[in-house]
């Protein structure tokens, strides 16, 4: 979604204009055009150098600088911006914004394009919750701007309040979110699930397994960034909620079969890339169990299985994780769960499966054709995945 977009990226004299440096680096690594614009406040707290090194591209500071490349500078680069992302904003900028203010390159250029404008505040938490602030940011929002931050936490001044920035994660992925808007996924709803579950022995011992969610995310985000609404279903992680997404937490495979059921209702799409408890305790020990014998038999029982219960007018699509016969069983799963596509995941690949940033895996269709893909990092795969969802997509609203 973002290779080879351009983001005009503006730096306003924030003490957080140094964390501008990393937002500039990591969509550079991704493939963007970066064009920083900076205010003339922001080159007091980093140098300009910093971004030109980071970007490989010019940096803009002074809208009358005779030797820049550009014709019109603030124009040309307001008709080159696929998104305008403004990262940290002071509540001056703000307020110039919200009130058409165009006395420097950085004003002049939002006020010249027609691009989105993602915009991450960052100031004392006073200035940001005084009404004059609230006004001008409520204004903007009404204008259209989206707004990622300011969050609450300590702040410079040693206090704690509502004013700290964003960090790059979130505003990349509003950045990336925004891009994807009216992209191939635009008014589709998808249910993607994520993580292990977790089944009680007791008050504080679970039987769950080794997902970390990272797999199940990837899809999540990357649906996101076609422009779909996406639910994302997530058993206990450690990773970051993404962003743009509605996230609902739970833990074991009873309560992710209730919120699977809830969010699907007019979805398009399920994509259960979650690793489900296939058994639990029959009961659940209403105290920590004491260590007395030498041992401990626990009686299991099966979970719900959730893409067996879960039936209604939408595209299914399950993973399996196989340490054998990895077409076979998959293709089995498929067939046995009524899916329209599965993606057999070998688990026993060095590098692929549970817990690590890649995967290696074979897609296979309900026609029973496979498409076998090398190692690719999980956002990789995810956008396999959904290429083959994305047809799927466009054959079922031919049909209607
Ligand atoms: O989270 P990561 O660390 O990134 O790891 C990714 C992953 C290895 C967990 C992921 O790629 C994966 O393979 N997920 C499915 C794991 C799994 O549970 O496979 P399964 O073969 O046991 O189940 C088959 C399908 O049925 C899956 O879509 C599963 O979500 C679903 N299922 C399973 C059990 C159950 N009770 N209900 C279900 O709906």
């Amino acid at each position: 979604m973002l290779e080879g977009k351009t983001v005009i990226l503006g730096v306003t004299g924030s003490i957080a204009a140094y964390k501008a440096v990393d937002i500039a680096s990591q969509l550079s690594r991704a493939g963007v055009k970066v064009d920083v614009v900076m205010t003339e406040k922001a080159t007091r707290f980093v140098s300009p150098l910093s971004f030109r090194a980071i970007t490989g591209r010019s940096v803009t500071a002074d809208m009358f600088d005779a030797s820049s490349e550009l014709n019109v500078t603030h124009i040309a680069l307001a008709r080159a911006a696929d998104v305008v992302a403004i990262a940290p904003a002071t509540a001056n900028v703000i307020a110039k914004l919200a009130t058409g203010i165009a006395d420097d390159v950085l004003c002049c250029m939002v006020l010249a394009t027609n691009a989105p404008v993602v915009i991450a505040p960052a100031m004392d938490a006073n200035m940001y919750e005084n009404p004059v602030t609230q006004e001008n940011v409520s204004r903007l929002k009404k204008r259209g701007f989206v707004f990622v931050g300011p969050k609450f936490g300590k702040l410079v001044s040693g206090v704690e309040g509502l004013g700290r920035f964003a960090n790059t994660v979130e505003i990349i992925g509003v950045i990336s979110q925004v891009l994807g808007r009216g992209g191939s996924f635009a008014d589709r709803h998808i249910v993607v699930t994520a993580g292990g579950t977790q089944e009680f022995i007791d008050p504080v011992r679970v039987i769950t397994n080794r997902s970390s969610g990272k797999m199940g995310y990837a899809l999540a985000e990357a649906a996101r960034d076609r422009g779909a609404k996406v639910t994302l279903i997530t058993g206990p992680t450690l990773l970051t909620r993404p962003v743009g997404v509605e996230a609902i937490d739970v833990c074991t495979a009873e309560e992710m079969l209730q919120a699977v059921r809830s969010a699907i209702s007019g979805a398009d799409v399920l994509v259960m890339a979650a690793a489900v408890a296939d058994y639990r305790p029959r009961t659940k020990a209403k105290e920590k169990i004491k260590k007395e014998g030498a041992g401990l038999t626990l009686e299991l029982e099966r979970t719900p299985d959730i893409l067996g219960e879960v039936k209604g007018d939408f595209i299914r699509v399950g993973f399996a994780a196989e340490s054998e016969n990895l077409v076979e069983n998959a293709t089995r799963k498929l067939r046995r769960k009524n899916l329209d596509l599965i993606v057999a995941n070998d688990i026993t690949a060095k590098g692929s499966g549970f817990g690590v940033d890649s995967n290696r895996v074979t897609i296979i269709g309900k026609d029973g054709k496979a498409e076998s893909l090398p190692l690719l990092h999980k956002k990789e795969v995810a956008d396999k995945v959904l290429d083959k969802v994305a047809k799927l997509l466009t054959e079922r609203y031919k049909e209607r």
